[in-house]
This record gives C-alpha cells, structure tokens and sequence, in this order.
C-alpha cells in the first residue's frame, strides 16, 4: 500500500476502479464492488437503498495528507474542513480525530461542529448574512474566529462583543480572480456576493482596525469557488491580496476540485499546498500563518451512494430508474455535475443507460450518459464521489425519507444517521 501522502491518483488496490472510487475499494474475484472490506451488495441488503456509504479510511488518509502537505512545508497553518461539504456529526467526527479544525456557515454548523466535538478555538464561522444570534452563539460557544464579510456585520459584531473581551476576526476579501467551475459555485470575481471587493477592502480593513477592543483584525480570508481543477486561480487570488497590507494570519480558502470520473485529473492535495503556501510565503512573507478551507477535497471521494434499480424502461433511450434521485443528491440538476454509475457486482457496460430518480419531474436524472452491463430490476446500482454536498442538500422532495450513512472500515459496518421515517416526515408539524 503507497503512503496515503502521496496519494497517487490510483492505488494499487482500485486499479479495476476509476480514481472515483474511495481509497482501497476493490472489485473482488465474484466481480463484487467492496468498500472499506464490506461487499456493496450485503451493505444494500443489510442498510437498505438509498444509502451514503463511507470509507472511513480514505477520510482519514486524505485528512493526514492535507495537513503532512502543509506541515512539510510550514510551521504556523491548520487545516480546517469546510463542515458544509459533509455536516454529519460522525463524518465531523472523524476527521477530528485527525486534528482538522473546522469552518462553520451558520449557526446550525456550529452545533454540529460543537457535538463533534472541534475545539471552539479552533472553528472559525463565515456567513454572508449572519445574523444577531449566530454572532451571539459563536460568543457563547468561544469560536476562535468570525470571518467578517460585509460591513453591516462589522456594526453587528461590535454590539454583540459589547464590553466582552475582543473578539479575533478574519475580513474576507473578493480577490477578482475567476477560477474555472460552474458559475453558482464561483465566489472570486468581483461581482460576487461574498466578502469586500477589492476596492472596498482598505477601508474595511482600516474600520476594522479602529474597532480596538471589540474586535482584534488577525488577518484576511479568500475564497475563490469550488471545484477547481487548476491550480493558477490560486496563485492568482493570494498574489492579489498581498497588495492589501501585512497582516498575521491568511485563510486561503478551500476549492480544490476532486475526480468525479475517471477523466477529471484535479491536482494532488501536495501539489495544491505547495502552491498555495509557495505563493503566499513569496508574496505575503514568509512565516504567516496560514490557514486552508477544504471541503470537498477531503470528503467527496470517501463516499459512494448505493441505489436499486425498479425499472428498466426502453423507449428512445433506455430509463434506469433508481429508488433515490434529486432528494439525496442534488448535484447533477442544480450544477450539471458528472457522475459515474455501475451495477455493484457487474462492473462493464454494454447497456447505454440514462441513470434516473423516482422524482415526479423530468430534470431528475441523476446520470445522463452511462454505460451499463444489461440493467435489470433489483440491481445495486453505485455512484461514487458522492461525499461532498450529496447529504449536505438531501431533501425530502416527494416526500421521499433522507438515505442513512454508514461508516465502513477493515471489513465493519456502522449505521452513523438512520434513514428518515415517514413520521420523521410530519415530526414538526404542531397545528392542524
Ligand atoms: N470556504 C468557504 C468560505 C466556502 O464558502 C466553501 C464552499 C469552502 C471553503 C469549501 O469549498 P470546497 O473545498 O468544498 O470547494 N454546493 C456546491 C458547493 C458550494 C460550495 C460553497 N462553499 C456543490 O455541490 O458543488
């Protein structure tokens, strides 16, 4: 087994399966997908379809190679995951354990993140639009940092800090510097609804700093979009920001794309921090501290979902339709993301397919174009990569129950979220 810090883009163990696929899943002799030593089509009997299945594993491998990345090449920088990607409390778990620390959105993160068990000190909480309370919870709960986006906030997080010791903040910076990815998941250019332009930054910068004794400026924060595949939008954006000012500490946000199939070649975790910190220690200075947001790139890969299939229609195409769809994984409709599909123990194809949910709209196809090996009712069907902001924007459109995710390693199964109950469904009605 190679080192998970190298992590090259195939492991001896996958070598049947596309870079997709998490760490160490194999096809056996019987042609049988195993993830973590656990056969896919004994996890669907024993758990049930829809489900999320992740290898614990490769959260873990990907979690120490991020942070050797950086620790090979810097002393002051922590790690953070961007808790949005996967807000499961044992995914966050996990990756505790692994000394990530942690970014929070909203309020709800927060929770989540404290069950977890992060370190307050150690979570750092974002939001375009946070509102009186969730600064009042980030208090309470001592979060090491707010990462100030606007300038109504900056009024707010004074009131709330009141007489109360000063409260260490990140401002966040558009860089305007456009990464390549889908447009709703771009966050760098200048007509963005994040952070202070550029042009907006200096005065912010300087508010901030007269605010002594409320608030206490550590540095600056940037984040680009998701699902970069290149590296150079990061360089960019850090190169932009150095004209800012000398400050201690620099988030350089997350966006590292990942391999949804076996075509997509993103950048190596060490590649991308060797850019990142080469970058910033040549144009900020050398011995900041810095500070990375991953998201995806640590959590995306770990997970496949499991699906069955409940009918096979052929009319101009043939209709693979699944027991899962729009409501566990929104991605393919709202971002025309590209996924991969298999039958779980018939790896191949044959069978041009159009992989589709059991939602009432026609936009529900989770796989436009897939190849299949003869499709049949009650086939397992796998898609990978599914870890990152597949569970995240699950719904309960149709009135369809949420999958349960289960935790695989070294041959175990551990149900972690249950799947949702029709009573779950009406739990918080309280009036007729
Ligand atoms: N930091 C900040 C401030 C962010 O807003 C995000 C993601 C991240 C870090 C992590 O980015 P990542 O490493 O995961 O690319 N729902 C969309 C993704 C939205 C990303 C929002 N912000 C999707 O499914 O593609």
């Amino acid at each position: 087994m190679i080192g998970p810090h190298t992590l090259p883009p195939v492991l001896p163990t996958r070598t049947q399966l596309s870079q997709a696929y998490p760490l160490a899943s194999r096809i056996d002799e019987d042609g049988r997908l195993q993830l973590g030593g656990c056969d896919a089509i004994e996890l669907a009997r024993e758990f049930g379809t829809p489900a999320y299945i992740v290898a614990e594993d490769d959260l873990r491998a990907r979690a120490q190679t991020f942070v050797e990345a950086f620790r090979a090449r810097t002393k002051d920088f922590d790690v953070l995951f961007a808790s949005k990607a996967f807000p499961c409390t044992a995914v966050l778990r996990v990756l505790a354990q692994e000394g990530i620390a942690c970014d929070v959105a909203s309020g709800g993160e927060l929770a989540l993140a404290l069950r977890a068990g992060f370190d307050p000190a150690r979570i750092y909480m974002h939001g375009n639009a946070k509102s009186v309370d969730e600064l009042r919870e980030a208090r309470a709960a001592g979060v090491g940092h707010i990462v100030i986006d606007n300038a109504d906030e900056i009024e707010r997080l004074e009131a709330v800090v009141g007489d109360g010791p000063p409260q260490p903040v990140l401002l966040r910076v558009t860089p305007d510097v456009r990464g390549e990815t889908n447009d709703k998941i771009s966050t760098g250019q200048a007509d963005s609804k994040f952070g202070f332009s550029m042009a907006d930054a200096p005065a912010a910068i300087a508010r901030v700093a007269r605010a002594t004794g409320r608030l206490d400026l550590a540095g600056l924060h940037i984040h680009i979009g998701s699902q970069i595949l290149e590296l150079d939008p990061f360089r960019r954006a850090i190169e932009a920001i150095a004209t800012l000012g000398d400050f201690a500490t620099y988030n350089l946000g997350g966006g590292l794309g990942v391999a949804y199939t076996s075509e997509q070649e993103p950048p190596r975790i060490s590649d991308y921090v060797a850019a990142k910190v080469d970058t910033a220690s040549r144009v900020l200075g050398p011995g900041k501290r810095l500070l990375d947001e991953p998201g995806r790139a640590l959590v995306a890969n770990s997970t496949v979902t499991l699906y069955t299939v409940q009918s096979v229609k052929r009319n101009v195409s043939t209709w693979v339709a699944v027991d899962g769809g729009m409501s566990d994984n929104l991605r393919p409709m709202l971002y025309g993301a590209v996924y991969e599909a298999q039958i779980a123990d018939r790896f191949g194809g044959g069978t041009p397919s159009r992989l589709t949910g059991k939602h009432c709209e026609s936009g529900d196809v989770l796989v436009r174009d897939v190849e299949l090996a003869d499709p049949r009712v009650g086939d397992v069907i796998v898609t990978p990569t599914t870890g990152a902001y597949g569970y995240a924007m699950a719904n309960n459109y149709n009135g369809v129950p949420r999958p349960p995710v289960v935790i695989v390693s070294n041959g175990d199964a551990r149900l972690v979220v249950r799947r949702e109950t029709y009573d779950d469904l009406t739990a918080r009605d309280v009036g007729q």
